[in-house]
């Protein structure tokens, strides 16, 4: 195995997303890693993938889905390790950046719940909200105890979402393309970002549309409680509630955008149709809808790997996801314009052409999910 990996570079670095005190130990643990992911997603795919052209250059075979690809990937010598690596990688990373975190947990906490001395955004939390079972009944990521069931996960899901963007979002670069490039021009007035987590998919809406009312959602009263301190330190005005996407409890014909990044991959397929209904009620007409979520790409390879993903990282409603028509879902609640749009994250965005662009990485296969009302 080595011989064949060897020969595919990995561009790790230290990881520079750090921002609690850590002993020395911790944060090398850490670095370590965020490079073994590195490895993973570029040396360990690409082997992998070498695997399997050979694979299918010997046998002749010619499989069109993921699913088509199962039995041959699952027989390279190289996928066990691969899938292992994929889990085992998130499962450390998730022990080391609780390590951290409860290092540090009293001052963090304490600092989460202090009065606020300024007042640009507002916080509006539901201690009567019910959290659904299908989102307590499941650690999304393999993170313990999810998003929601304690206030240092907030900070242990921040630090985590670094890591697993390979270190490359630390400032969300990723965020303010899809900002830029995934919503179009508009004289947007309010805005509403739907599962918001700690407010870095809402925040570049602020810079792109200053004079709109941006408002963001989520189930988890831990990551608003970091998304409101995080917006108010860096002067952006948000109003954040403790909402369901489906069920927001917001007007009709309240929005002019409705965007939801790496959320309705975390709900159940009835759900997904409701949320949808949900940002198609509470849009104007003309509003817009834009979302930002996963698809297959039509390589098998990848394809396959994705779905076997969700498993690996406890995602048990992203295989629906990636199954789904998911332009077909957003034109049944009644949007027109609907298109579906590969969208590379390195920085140039939604992909008119429809193509997928040509990598060796292993990389989520973005799209972006748009429509108008
Ligand atoms: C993967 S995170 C993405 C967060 C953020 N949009 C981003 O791009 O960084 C998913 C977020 O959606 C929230 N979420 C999941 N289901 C939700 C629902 N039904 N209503 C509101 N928020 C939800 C979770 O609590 C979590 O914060």
């Amino acid at each position: 195995m080595s011989s064949v990996v060897a020969k595919h570079a990995t561009d790790a670095r230290p990881f520079a997303g750090l921002n609690v005190s850590v002993p020395d130990e911790t944060r090398a643990r850490i670095d370590f890693v965020l490079g073994l992911r590195h490895y993973w997603a570029n040396s360990l795919f690409g082997a992998l993938r070498a695997q399997y052209v050979a694979r299918l250059a010997a046998t002749g075979a010619k499989p069109r889905t993921g699913e088509e690809a199962a039995a041959i990937v699952e027989a390279l010598p190289l996928y066990a390790t691969f899938a292992w690596f994929e889990r085992n990688i998130q499962k450390m990373m998730w022990r080391a950046l609780t390590e951290a975190c409860e290092a540090d947990k009293e001052q963090l906490v304490a600092a989460l719940n202090a009065p606020l001395t300024t007042s640009i955004g507002t916080l509006e939390l539901d201690p009567s909200l019910r959290l659904p079972d299908y989102y307590t009944n499941t650690e999304f990521h393999i993170q313990p105890g999810g998003v929601w069931s304690a206030d240092l996960n907030a900070f242990i899901y921040e630090l985590g979402a670094k890591v697993i963007f390979l270190g490359k979002n630390d400032d969300y670069a990723f965020h303010r393309l899809f900002a830029e490039k995934g919503v179009p021009d508009g004289d947007y007035k309010d805005i509403l970002d739907m599962g918001c987590g700690f407010g870095k998919s809402a925040r570049p809406f602020v810079d792109r549309f200053p004079k709109a009312r941006v408002v963001a959602i989520d189930l988890s009263a831990p990551v608003l409680k970091l998304a409101h301190r995080q917006s108010e330190k860096l002067g952006k005005r948000i109003a954040f509630f403790q909402r369901a996407a489906e069920d927001t409890g917001f007007s009709d014909a309240s929005f002019d955008l409705v965007t939801a990044t790496m959320v309705i991959h975390e709900q159940p397929m009835p759900v997904v149709r409701r949320t949808l209904a949900e940002a198609h009620r509470l849009l104007r007409p003309g509003g817009r809808l834009a979302i930002l979520d996963y698809h297959r790409t039509g390589d098998p390879l990848r394809d396959f790997l994705m779905l076997g993903h969700a498993r690996r990282n406890n995602e048990p409603y992203m295989g629906h996801i990636l199954s789904v028509d998911t332009a077909a879902l957003v034109r049944e609640v009644g949007f027109k314009d609907v298109a579906l749009l590969p969208f590379d994250e390195r920085g140039g965005g939604p992909r008119e052409d429809k193509t997928w662009p040509e990598r060796n990485d292993w990389h989520f296969p973005w799209v972006l999910l748009r429509g108008r009302k």
